[in-house]
């Protein structure tokens, strides 16, 4: 099935015209524990694997949506109006034609986000999962989160995450038209967990994740082992989770990452999204550990890293990274 025939099957039964004004939605940003790498269907971007993420509480996109009288698109991004060759921009702008009721129908859409953009901060995955709630809200479609989340991983697949706070499984589906691969919230709270941002290097990155997934799919040898790997690290979390052990959810979700990055060190040519000041910073945070830290860190699609840690330690560990930026990911939600 192509992207057009699902996103057409999804909304169906839905008004193409919209019926307020303007449509509003905020979508958190989320970071994943168990990362999503590979796709066995890149139109609709079906995962080759299962993946699970942690959403950063107040961090994320709160997107606005409007038709514009003029003939054009215009997207402003904080206040300021967006260069349409940026890849963000681009992105968004090729997933809206999915939506327009007729090839004339031009949006103006304005996106507030307080993470930096194209860093491997998720901000693909906030930005595409605030764009589908805000047409949602403009067309009055009143469509389920679930429904959401399965039009936002067409646009980007982390996005099907970005629908809920805490913890959420994206699970893989084995439905050639993907209508069961779709975020599900794990609905365990976890007050005491932090994430701290240690932003390395808040430039775009000049290699997209979606390109970069692609060539570790296509030219790694180790690739066939990642499938297996990733079921036994989702399980592993799933239980870290469930018996709130913290040694495990660190040391499994740092594993996850590194054997990512580290195929992507083996694709052909290589990618490296690490920096120098990303190793030395790994370097510190293992040395936190040998000290009796229980610190731990995951990387995406970018130099920066995010770290893992319980509130009791919080002031130990600003010790060492006063710049963290930290969030709660379950202060005062529900
Ligand atoms: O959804 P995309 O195409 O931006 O890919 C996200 C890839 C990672 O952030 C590295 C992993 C993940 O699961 O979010």
């Amino acid at each position: 099935m192509n992207k057009k025939l699902a996103i057409a099957h999804i909304l169906q039964s839905c008004s193409k015209e919209p019926k307020h004004e303007i449509g509003t939605f905020f979508a958190p940003s989320n970071i994943a524990l168990c990362k999503y790498w590979g796709k066995r269907d890149t139109e609709l971007n079906l995962p080759n694997t299962a993946s699970l993420s942690i959403s950063l509480g107040d961090l994320g996109a709160r997107t606005t949506l409007s038709l514009n009288s003029k003939p054009v698109d215009v997207v402003f991004v904080n206040g300021k109006e967006f260069d349409k060759n940026t890849a963000f921009v681009k992105n968004l702008l090729n997933f809206l034609d999915y939506f327009r009721s007729y090839p004339e129908m031009y949006f103006i859409v304005k996106t507030e986000v307080n993470i930096p953009i194209g860093a491997g901060l998720a901000s693909s995955a906030c930005g595409f999962a605030a764009l589908v709630g805000a047409l949602d809200a403009l067309f009055g479609w009143d469509l389920s989160t679930s429904q959401l989340s399965l039009l936002a991983r067409m646009g980007s697949g982390s996005a099907s995450r970005s629908f809920w706070h805490g913890f959420v499984e994206w699970e893989m589906g084995i439905r050639e038209d993907g209508m069961d691969s779709v975020g599900v919230p794990l609905n365990i709270r976890w007050p005491e967990l932090r994430i701290g941002l240690l932003i390395l290097n808040a430039q775009q990155k000049i290699l997209s994740s979606r390109e970069a997934m692609q060539r570790t799919v296509l030219t790694s040898p180790f690739y066939s082992v990642w499938p297996n790997t990733q079921d036994v690290h989702l399980l592993r979390l799933k239980n870290a989770i469930e018996t709130r052990n913290f040694l495990e959810l660190g040391e499994t979700s740092e594993i996850n990452a590194l054997a990512m990055h580290a195929l992507m060190l083996t694709a052909c040519p290589p990618i490296l999204y690490s920096n120098p000041a990303t190793l030395e910073a790994m370097h510190k945070i293992w040395q936190c550990r040998q000290q009796g830290l229980s610190l731990f860190f995951t990387q995406d699609a970018g130099p920066n890293l995010k770290l893992l840690f319980l509130h009791p330690e919080q002031d130990a560990i600003v010790k060492f990274f006063p710049d963290l930026n930290i969030i709660a990911p379950f202060m005062s939600r529900g």
